[in-house]
């Protein structure tokens, strides 16, 4: 390392910077995350100007923006239809999720397009790389691979290949030796995307880059790159399940709001468009506990089961244990349940989660994650084959829920033949469903008309 700068600690997950060393950090409090870095004086290397003087908005020229639609489906769903020409693109998950698999999937399908691809590991051999493309039935002519960590021998062949893709695989592991800091450092890491930014923004090639999400912090982190990116995508997924799930958590170029759904098989990623009812219950007897919800994610509505087990608790302070729902909400809705319909949780252990591990981020889920407690308490199950949506006020009221249709009409698809909804949605129903229809007002009232107490 050549030290011909001032030095600094920078927290290697979020980039947080302190002239002395901290165990633990103010912005992201992770503790022992502090490296110290040299500061180099770089001029700006990340610079990105268009124009240099100051022009009226309106006399702006916008070119449309331009999209590849990959061919894979669920990828294409979440980027907004395709990746736009001149970004830069994030993927970050934990190590074994499955990145590498899908960005080589991509990069088969885009080379299959007859675009050159350049996919950079800097983390497998080439025989490791080819040994997963056989796998999963990758061989375009178009499909370059360059297995090397250094940014060096990066660069030249960005300029002697001029790829219409690049993949690098991953960007924690690529380093460049003019930058005096150890890989993987929060300066390497950040001085190399700047370099892919600038590369893509002025190539108008599209660059991928994928980044380890560590718990340790033992390298630089994706939160300290994702300032600098068009896109965030994240891939998650539990281990001991095959089911892996795609969301873009920022998007300069579409929503958000999309996930995409995909299994890991023996030969790849299977990608699942019809998923809306890979997260209900195999079993088809009514348990107590378990309660159907349709979850809204974008354009795609997804019934999931919410399964409660409320149990006597041997402790002082009954423990609450919650997987895949908000912890907060969880407990506002028992708080709820207390004060205003007079269920007492206080002796008991109350454990939440969602089939599939799928995560809920709404709060239409209140009503079904209500009931869903209410009916493990008394031990009696929802009967018939309904599906409960609604948001629960601290007052006790069902609120307002958004996509009523969509929700009705693919629990209706799917077989439901019940739906407790909102008394305040029923006028946005446009089509009369053939279920059942239940509007309630009160979480009381809900309750009563769920589960025979
Ligand atoms: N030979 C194989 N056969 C079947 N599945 C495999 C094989 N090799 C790897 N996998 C699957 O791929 C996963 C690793 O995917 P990978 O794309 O390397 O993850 P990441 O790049 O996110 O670390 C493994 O967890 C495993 O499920
Ligand atoms: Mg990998
Ligand atoms: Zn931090």
């Amino acid at each position: 390392m050549k030290k011909n700068g001032k030095s600094v600690f920078a927290c290697s997950e979020c980039g947080y910077q302190s002239v002395r060393w901290l165990g633990r950090c103010p912005d992201c409090a992770g503790w022992n995350t502090f490296m110290e870095e040299v500061v180099r004086r770089t001029g700006s290397s990340s610079a990105q100007t268009d124009g240099l003087n100051p022009e009226r908005i309106r006399d702006i020229k916008v070119e449309k923006v331009s999209r590849v639609a990959t061919g894979v489906g669920e990828f294409d769903r979440v980027a907004g239809g395709g990746v736009v020409n001149g970004s830069l693109i994030l993927m970050a998950g934990e190590p074994g999720i499955g990145k590498s698999t899908l960005l080589l999937t991509i990069s088969g399908r885009l080379s299959g397009l007859g675009k050159k691809v350049l996919y950079i590991s800097a983390e497998e051999s080439r025989t490791q790389v080819k040994l997963r493309a056989e796998r999963l039935g990758t061989s375009s002519e178009n499909l370059y691979l360059l297995c090397t960590t250094e940014m060096i021998s990066i660069k030249e062949a960005l300029k002697s290949l001029n790829p219409d893709f690049v993949i690098v695989d991953s960007i924690q592991t690529v380093s460049d030796p003019d930058i005096p800091s150890t890989p993987g450092s929060v300066t390497q890491v950040r001085e190399n995307a700047n370099y892919f930014l600038n590369y893509s923004k002025k190539s108008g090639c599209p660059v991928f880059l994928i980044g380890h999400i560590t718990k340790e912090g033992a390298i630089a982190g994706p939160k300290l790159l994702e300032h600098v990116v068009d896109m965030v995508l994240s891939f998650e997924g539990e281990a001991r399940s095959s089911l892996r799930i795609l969301r873009a958590s920022k998007n300069r170029f579409g929503s958000t709001s999309e996930i995409g759904v995909f299994s890991m098989e023996e030969n790849g990623l299977l990608e699942i468009p019809e998923a809306s009812s890979l997260f209900l219950p195999s079993l088809s007897e009514h348990l107590p506990g378990s309660v159907i919800f349709p979850n809204q994610e974008g354009s795609r509505t997804l019934l999931v089961e919410i399964q409660s087990l409320v149990a006597p608790s041997y402790y002082g302070i009954p423990k609450r244990s919650v997987i895949g729902i908000d912890y907060n909400r969880v407990s506002m809705i028992l708080a709820v349940l207390e004060k205003k319909v007079s269920f007492s949780f206080n002796s008991y252990d109350v454990y939440c989660n969602t089939g599939g591990g799928l995560r809920i981020s709404e709060t239409s889920s209140d009503l079904a994650l209500a009931i869903s407690c209410v009916s493990s308490l008394k031990d009696v199950p929802v009967p018939g084959q309904a599906v409960f949506m609604g948001e629960i006020s601290l007052t006790g009221e069902i609120r307002h829920v958004p996509d009523i249709n969509r929700r009705i009409g693919e629990a209706e698809r799917l077989g439901f033949t019940r739906a407790v909804i909102p008394e305040v949605n029923l006028k946005d129903i446009k089509v009369k469903p053939s279920m059942e229809i239940i509007p309630v007002k009160w979480l009381k009232e809900a309750i009563l008309a769920s589960v025979k107490l």
